[in-house]
């Protein structure tokens, strides 16, 4: 099962059926994405329904690749409505306090860290300037992973600024029908959200009630402004 098999419109969920057809296995779950282990054990496929910030992710993973402190991707490809597919060698976590090292040690732009930290800050910086929201780098100690030849690299550090773009759905959605496009935001209500969940079903629906409604709006103004034309 190659990237390549799967339907050029393929979104989050025709993407996990492909893969766990083909024999992958559930290894993993967080707030935006799962992640599945090929049968060979040697690679693992991240995949979220949002995740605006995946691009500039699978950029670290490029851009960083030289310093091997980032996992090798095998491929990176954008699924429809806004979803996102990392393919890359599979890891296993780390004990915390390792885990813990290894962020002071990027905080502090340690010796050791230094090629990293400054592919880590650029294409941050061009996150931070890109997406309407982008949150710090997330230094959570499951971002700390450890590769089958043993050395540690850190994993998912660019994140959309959650909490403040999921109040600002619920309580100004036309703030986000504006800022992002539909196509890209097409199953925001979907991410797993394993870590701070669990997500009431009610309070989803409200959400993309919600966002639906400042759609049509949005649509409304555009139509009347083609009209006046
Ligand atoms: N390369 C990998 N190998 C094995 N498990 C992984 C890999 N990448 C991610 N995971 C698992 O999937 C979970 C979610 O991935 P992550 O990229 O951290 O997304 P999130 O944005 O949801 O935190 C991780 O906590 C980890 O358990
Ligand atoms: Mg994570």
């Amino acid at each position: 099962m190659t990237v390549d098999a799967l339907a050029e419109h393929a979104d989050h969920r025709d993407t996990e059926r492909a893969l766990r057809a083909a024999g992958w296995t559930p290894c993993g779950a967080g707030d935006w994405a799962i992640a599945l282990r090929s049968p060979d054990g040697a690679t693992a496929a991240r995949i979220s329904p949002f995740d605006p910030t995946g691009p500039y992710t699978a950029a670290l993973y490029r851009e960083a690749a030289h310093t091997r402190q980032v996992p090798a991707l095998f491929a990176h490809r954008r699924l429809a409505g806004g979803g996102d597919l990392q393919v890359m060698e599979w890891l296993r976590p780390v004990p915390a306090a390792e885990a813990a090292a290894f962020h002071r040690a990027i905080a502090g732009r340690a010796p050791e860290v230094v090629g990293l930290v400054d592919v880590v800050r650029r294409v941050h910086e061009r996150a931070r300037r890109e997406l309407p929201w982008c949150g710090p780098l997330d230094d959570n100690p499951s971002n700390v992973m450890r590769a089958a030849d043993g050395r540690l690299v850190v994993v998912d550090l660019f994140y959309a600024d959650g909490p403040d773009l999921y109040r600002t759905a619920a309580t100004d959605p036309d703030l986000v029908v504006a800022r992002i496009p539909p196509s890209e935001r097409r199953f925001m209500t979907e991410i797993p959200l394993s870590a701070s969940g669990p997500w009431d079903e009610a309070e989803r629906a409200a959400m993309r009630a919600g966002l639906a409604a400042a759609d049509a709006r949005a649509d409304a103004r555009a139509a009347a402004r083609a009209a006046g034309r």
